[in-house]
């Protein structure tokens, strides 16, 4: 039987495509997978009663331990970010699209679909993925090939009785995971517009925070978290507390202007209450235990990889070198961090490390051990090229 897999979230998008898989591309068996990253669970429930009533043979993945690991922990190393968001819908796409492609080889398939449109990212990291693991993949984007438009999906899902009551009613566009919530769409998409407080979920308004400051603590190990507060916890719970906790005291909203890989400005929306607050952290223990030189190398490694992690290209080979260097610096990542959170705002007041280059010996006012004297020297060597610069301009001024 001619089978296609086709990635399923359960929203309108993807549901027309079970339907038009059949009626517009020939294939006789649909079956749907559904990758929980940590969305709601409802999401997740309603994909699988959605697919059963549309008759699809149906794979739900659990994913999150994995996701949390293998990709929110390596952005977490890498302080992963694009122009101020933590590539959270990002890096959950290459996962989607692996477990997609693993689904697809244990059923002997190669054929496959997806919901994205073609003016967004997901298109382009979904693809890869599925690619990178099933070189002779055929790839069928339904919403991009026959430039879909909402209306045109939702008559189809009527004449093919598609559910879509909860599809109409969503005034919002939402993607979530373990790592983050976006929100887009309707008047959101207008830059100038103030997002309302309806669209947020998992952080609290700033004004509506408890009136007194929370302490916590984040130790860390080899660059990534390990446990809160002293709680040992493994890394999909350990992200689920750090959003509870920064979210109700309204740290993580992200509102930029995002440039999309085809170029498209947009205006996006983020929660990210647990990637910001476990990025801040750990960000604030590499500058306790890296050297100058490697803080301001590593920038350029980190910039680097989150560009490649942005455009879903999980499994470049540079994106493998950066990493033996990230590694490198990571194994020294460790110790704790104390942050204080308060009505939206967040700062580390604590560090400390077995790996610190911090020395109270040398660097305190009191200390002998660092002789003063010692610096004469290097002081008056200090600028020596800029001084040459001067005295080379006074002889430039000299011959106009
Ligand atoms: N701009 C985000 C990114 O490319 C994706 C946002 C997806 N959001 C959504 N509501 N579908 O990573």
């Amino acid at each position: 039987m001619k089978t296609v897999v086709l990635v399923y979230s359960g929203g309108l998008d993807t549901s027309v495509c079970i339907p038009m898989m059949k009626e517009f591309y020939g294939y006789e068996r649909v079956v749907t997978v559904t990758v929980d990253v940590g969305q709601p669970k409802e999401d997740i429930e309603q994909a699988e009663a959605k697919a059963r009533i549309l008759g699809t043979e149906h794979y739900t993945v659990d994913a999150k331990e994995e996701f949390a690991r293998d990709f929110c922990f390596a952005a977490i190393r890498a302080n992963g970010d694009y122009q101020g968001y933590p590539i959270s819908t990002s890096i959950a796409r290459p996962l989607i699209g692996q477990k997609a492609a693993e689904i697809a080889q244990k059923l002997g398939a190669k054929d496959f679909a997806h919901g994205c449109t073609g003016k967004g990212n997901d298109q382009f990291r979904i693809e890869f993925a599925i690619r990178a693991l099933i070189p002779d993949a055929v790839i069928h984007a339904p919403v991009r090939e026959r430039n879909m438009t909402r209306s045109w999906e939702i008559e189809y899902a009527q004449k093919n009785n598609i559910p879509i009551q909860a599809s109409l009613n969503k005034i919002w566009s939402i993607d979530e995971n373990l790592w983050g919530r976006s929100i887009e769409g309707g008047r959101l998409e207008e830059p100038d517009y103030a997002p309302p407080a309806e669209i947020f979920k998992w952080t609290a308004e700033a004004t509506e925070a408890p009136a007194t400051p929370k302490e916590i603590e984040i130790q860390f190990r080899n660059g990534v978290p390990v446990a809160l507060d002293g709680k040992a916890l493994n890394p999909a719970a350990l992200i689920q507390a750090a959003n509870q906790l920064a979210g109700e005291t309204g740290v993580g909203r992200v509102d930029i202007m995002e440039d999309r890989m085809l170029g498209l400005k947009v205006r996006e929306n983020y929660e990210c209450p647990g990637a910001v607050l476990l990025l801040k952290a750990h960000a604030g223990l590499e500058a306790l235990v890296m050297t100058k030189d490697e803080l301001r190398f590593k920038k350029l490694i980190d910039q680097e990889w989150s560009n490649l992690a942005y455009q879903g290209l999980w499994w470049d080979p540079l994106k493998d070198d950066l990493e033996a260097f990230i590694g490198a610096t990571q194994r020294r990542v460790e110790g704790t961090v104390k942050l204080r959170l308060y009505k939206g705002s967040m700062q580390i007041i604590g560090r400390s490390s077995p790996w610190a280059l911090y020395s109270e010996e040398l660097a305190s006012f009191d200390s002998t051990s660092f002789d003063q004297r010692d610096s004469t020297g290097t002081v008056k060597n200090f600028g020596l090229q800029a001084r040459m610069y001067m005295k080379v301009q006074e002889k430039l001024k000299a011959q106009r």
